[in-house]
């Protein structure tokens, strides 16, 4: 029997984060889904102050996913003041605990007003190397990957790039924010076990928590929680056991 402590060793360096159920936390409540956001953005202040104070490097969460677009108008809108309000209460904060605000996605297709706003954030906050915080905006997995394969399209008819040049870590590089490591533990709220075109090529070898918890009610103890059920899982990335146990390289 494992112990069910959190090990400030071995921390995922990366958590992403599918924040769903919203819309059901609200509706339980007999309240508009638009306040399930609402209070969805209470669970973002905490969980961006938690994974700061444990130590987590990165934090990816999916604030707003390509299909996202085809909602109500209405929750479209409220979803875009939200993140609008959020950068407004929370950079302050954010910068003077050194965290970097990045964003990732088609950031094109986000209302002008917005992404002035959000990269009035990240210019802000680049230099700070206390953990990243990415926002995954107008994103989609698909998406990120056709962009890559773009760029390398490009290269390849100006002449510069080879067929044979083509190998994980040049696509890779080609990704929205190649710098950073691909995510240790992706958690999913909302009692929903699939990925909905999160980091797809970045979750290859992560390793998933699932909850039955609504985004809104999640809290720090929530995130501990997920980070030890991370702890006591064996990464064996291809290999058997045995050699993940000689190498030591195993455990998370
Ligand atoms: C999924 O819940 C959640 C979203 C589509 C948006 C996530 C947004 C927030 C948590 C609010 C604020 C975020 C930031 C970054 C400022 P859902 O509406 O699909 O829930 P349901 O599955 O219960 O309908």
């Amino acid at each position: 029997m494992r112990e069910r402590r959190l090990r400030t060793d071995a921390l995922p360096r990366h958590v992403a984060i599918i924040m769903d159920g919203n819309g059901r936390w609200a509706e339980s409540r007999g309240l508009t889904r638009n306040e399930g956001h609402n209070a969805g953005l209470e669970a973002v202040r905490e969980v961006v102050r938690s994974a700061h104070e444990l130590g987590v490097r990165v934090l990816t969460l999916y604030a707003f996913s390509q299909e996202n677009w085809n909602r109500p108008q209405g929750e479209v809108d409220a979803l875009m003041r939200l993140l609008d309000r959020y950068v407004d209460s929370e950079v302050d904060e954010v910068d003077r605990n050194g965290i970097q605000i990045r964003a990732v996605g088609r950031l094109d297709e986000v209302p002008g007003a917005i992404r002035r706003k959000l990269d009035v954030a990240i210019e802000r906050t680049r230099g700070n190397d206390e953990m990243v915080l990415v926002f995954a905006l107008s994103y989609g997995g698909r998406q990120e990957i056709v962009d890559a394969v773009k760029k390398l399209v490009a290269e390849a008819e100006s002449g510069k790039l080879d067929a044979d040049a083509v190998d994980e870590k040049l696509v890779a590089s080609c990704l929205y924010e190649p710098d950073l490591p691909d995510p240790d533990l992706l958690i999913r709220t909302g009692a929903e076990w699939r990925v909905s075109n999160f980091l797809l090529w970045q979750i290859a070898y992560s390793e998933i928590h699932v909850t039955n918890l609504m985004w809104p009610d999640f809290r720090k103890q929530h995130l501990v929680d997920a980070i030890i059920d991370y702890q006591q899982r064996e990464r064996r990335f291809g290999q058997t056991s045995a050699q993940v146990r000689d190498s030591g390289e195993g455990e998370a």
